[in-house]
């Protein structure tokens, strides 16, 4: 059968939900995703006919679905599920696609989610306001839980997206970020989100105060896996498995883990080649930095570290009553780096 090129898409952004979606198979806590992609729709409605592309382009479509996942695993892991899940899930989702939309605008990207960017498709103003839209639309709803300890958590987190996304920015071009360093700004940019999904999940569920540190450190190696997969997949991965502009990274001059561990077993002479190529022409920096690449341990060790957190996030669930929330948690953190998308 010779498909439609806008269904193939959606069929190309729908496998990246269902490999989330997968991993809660016969789960009770499956039909609660299903919910959640209806809160979402209900969110992004607009009275104004001429928002409601905006508001629907790449929110509805595909997406990993990931924090919202934290939400309801580390609820049923830590005690019982309810309608505040949902709505959780909803907001951290709403706030992970601002985050998403204005990214796009920062790292110049043309294609997210298997579509357009929102800046390709329209512009970089409607992406600033489509991103600060789903950024108060999320408060709205948080606030509408009546829990000031809620919106205190969620504020904070994304405050320190915004600070990991503000450090990320200003070291770009900065040849002497170490590990650590990057460590730290992708702990905010990312972790922090997974993070606080797993404290809230945690603690709407009845979880005892030892159980939600817990999920919430799962949260964040987790995180730091999966951003460090990301960063992977950003030099190695497949524009049509991840649907998204890669490459972006080296053009804009960040340095990530693969080219951080590259910078620091060159000798002398090697690294001053490859200083010089990455303070060289951006679009030709993947090119010439590919052979080095390819004779260090650069994507070995990137595995690896990715690894090391994944073992941590397992780790500090292993004192949690074992139940299927707890097993597809585990699942979960293999899958934020075995992934091709
Ligand atoms: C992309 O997030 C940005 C990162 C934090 C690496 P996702 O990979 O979770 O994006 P979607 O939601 O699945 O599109
Ligand atoms: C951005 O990281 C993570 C955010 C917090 C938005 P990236 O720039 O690596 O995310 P992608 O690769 O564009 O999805
Ligand atoms: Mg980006
Ligand atoms: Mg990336």
């Amino acid at each position: 059968m010779v498909m439609h090129p806008a269904s193939s898409v959606v069929a190309r952004s729908q496998q990246s939900t269902a490999a989330v979606a997968k991993l809660f198979a016969d789960s009770e806590l499956g039909p609660l995703l299903e919910r959640v992609e209806h809160r979402l729709q209900q969110e992004l409605q607009s009275r104004y006919e001429c928002l409601a592309p905006i508001l629907r382009h790449g929110v509805l479509l595909g997406g990993k679905r990931l924090r919202p996942a934290l939400v309801l695993l580390a609820g049923g892991a830590g005690g019982q599920i309810s309608e505040t899940h949902v709505v959780i899930a909803t907001v951290l989702e709403m706030i992970h696609t601002a985050t998403l939309v204005h990214d796009d605008v920062l790292d110049g990207a043309d294609q997210r989610r298997h579509l357009p960017t929102v800046n390709a498709k329209w512009d970089q103003q409607t992406s600033i306001l489509l991103g600060d839209y789903l950024f108060a639309q999320s408060f709205y709803l948080a606030a509408s839980l009546g829990d000031v300890d809620v919106c205190q958590l969620i504020g904070e987190a994304a405050r320190q997206v915004c600070e990991g996304e503000l450090r990320q920015i200003h070291s770009q071009g900065d040849l002497e970020l170490d590990e650590q360093a990057y460590l730290s700004i992708i702990h905010g940019k990312t972790a922090e989100l997974c993070a606080v999904a797993c404290r809230l999940g945690a603690k709407y569920a009845g979880a005892r105060e030892q159980e939600i540190e817990s999920l919430q450190q799962f949260g964040t190696a987790l995180g730091i896996a999966f951003q460090i997969a990301d960063d992977y997949l950003d030099l190695w991965g497949d524009v049509g498995q991840t649907g998204k502009t890669l490459g972006t990274d080296l053009l804009q001059g960040k340095l990530t883990l693969p080219i951080i561990r590259l910078l620091s077993v060159s000798d002398e002479q090697q690294r001053d080649a490859i200083r010089e190529i990455l303070q060289g022409p951006a679009a030709i920096r993947l090119e010439r930095l590919q052979p080095f690449l390819a004779n260090s341990d650069a994507a070995i060790y990137t595995r690896r570290r990715a690894l090391d957190f994944v073992r941590q996030a397992i780790d500090a669930v292993d004192r949690l009553p074992n139940s299927p929330a707890r097993q597809i948690l585990e699942s979960l953190a293999r899958f934020s780096v075995d992934r091709q998308f």
